[in-house]
């Protein structure tokens, strides 16, 4: 859609990633770590004054001791901490239950290792996770059960209560989690994250997957991290040794100092609260039926009172056509379940935003 959009000089409200400029002050810092040459190879589980200012950080967001020695491990990305989470459990034949709709490497990661997806549908249109569903599909095979929160493509939030229900299935199996939380401070509304890590008996069989890049408006930099009890990180590292082995050294000397003000996460949710509530207004003067989004910075919206055409067919002309990309949410179902709803990211200028509604207007 990115492509399309460029062709058509489309505004694109389709790809996650914002339209401004990142903190200069963090540019800043890589620029000294560079000229300070932090060049060389960083150690392979990563810039230890990182991994312990994520300690930090993980100890006061959700109250819990984490080892940077033996817990964290800096990553090229979420997506990659996802990648070799799976890689590091996954034999053939296992089973993963994941949800769909979902981040679109999921499937392709499980199947790569040879372990088969499971897959349930969330609870259309709130997009919840059915429990029951999840008991009914875990069998002796199942090995990992994927989620995330806040959700893309969304904007879904997993409550206390889904953690209790997850807590309750997975007592007494061996079942590992693999929780993708890289939009942890993207929450609106004052709910709370209900990060896996808040929960020690889940967090004791859990790869908790994190990104930089969505936190510091940096998609570019990927940049992440995995925490992961010490057995699970050990094996976790000889998958990550022989891969990537050593992430970008002046971008983790930099975020080292940065991520100490915890004004630059904590003020995001409500800067991005700010442009979902922007975007609904402007919205109301559209066709489109919004739906909810509490987190992420996705917001879906059905547009059956515009036209009957698959989401797809309606994702392209709308981009041709109007001028404003989405994407369609059967993307990110297997087997392209169309609930005729597309996708929009609203992490971009309030002028992008205002020129996007005045043309969807026009539908
Ligand atoms: C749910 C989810 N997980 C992971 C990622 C990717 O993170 P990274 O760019 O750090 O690999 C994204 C990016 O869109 C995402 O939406």
């Amino acid at each position: 859609m990115s492509a399309l959009a460029t062709e058509h000089k489309a505004v694109n409200l389709g790809q996650g990633f914002p339209d401004f400029p990142m903190s200069s002050a963090l540019t800043e810092l890589v620029n000294d770590a560079m000229r300070n040459d932090f060049n060389q190879y960083s150690p392979m589980p990563g810039w230890m004054p990182l991994r312990e200012a994520i300690a930090e950080k993980v100890e006061f967001l959700y109250n819990n001791t984490i080892n940077p020695d033996t817990e964290i491990t800096i990553t090229p990305g979420g997506t990659y901490a996802i990648y070799t989470a799976l890689t590091t459990v996954l034999q053939p034949g296992d089973e993963v239950i994941v949800f769909e709709p979902g981040y679109d490497s999921y499937i392709p990661n499980i199947v790569v290792n040879g372990a088969i997806p499971v897959r349930i549908n969330l609870q259309f249109p709130e997009y919840k996770i059915n429990w029951n569903e999840v008991r009914q599909k875990i069998t002796s095979r199942t090995r990992m059960i994927m989620l995330n929160s806040p959700h893309n493509p969304t904007g879904a939030v997993l409550r206390a209560e889904d953690l209790q229900q997850l807590r309750s299935i997975v007592e007494g199996t061996n079942i590992i989690i693999v929780s993708d939380e890289v939009y942890e401070h993207i929450i609106f509304d004052d709910v709370k994250h209900q990060s896996i890590l808040r929960y020690p008996d889940l967090a004791q069989r859990s790869f908790v997957c994190f990104s930089f890049g969505k936190v510091y408006h940096c998609t570019g930099w990927k940049l992440g991290y995995c925490i992961a009890p010490a057995d699970f990180t050990k094996e976790f590292r000889k998958v990550h040794q022989f891969n990537c082995f050593s992430c970008h050294t002046p971008s983790q000397v930099a975020l080292a100092t940065f991520l100490r003000d915890r004004d630059s996460y904590l003020t995001l949710g409500s800067f991005l609260q700010k442009k979902r509530d922007y975007f609904l207004q402007l919205m109301k003067g559209t066709r489109f039926t919004m739906l909810d989004s509490k987190g992420s910075y996705f917001i879906c919206a059905q547009y059956n009172r515009i036209s009957d055409e698959s989401d797809k067919e309606f994702a392209i002309r709308i981009t041709k056509e109007f001028g404003v990309a989405v994407i369609p949410v059967s993307a990110f179902y297997q087997e392209g379940t169309d609930n005729k709803v597309v996708r929009f990211c609203f992490c971009k200028k309030d002028e992008t935003l205002a020129l996007a509604a005045e043309r969807l207007s026009r539908i």
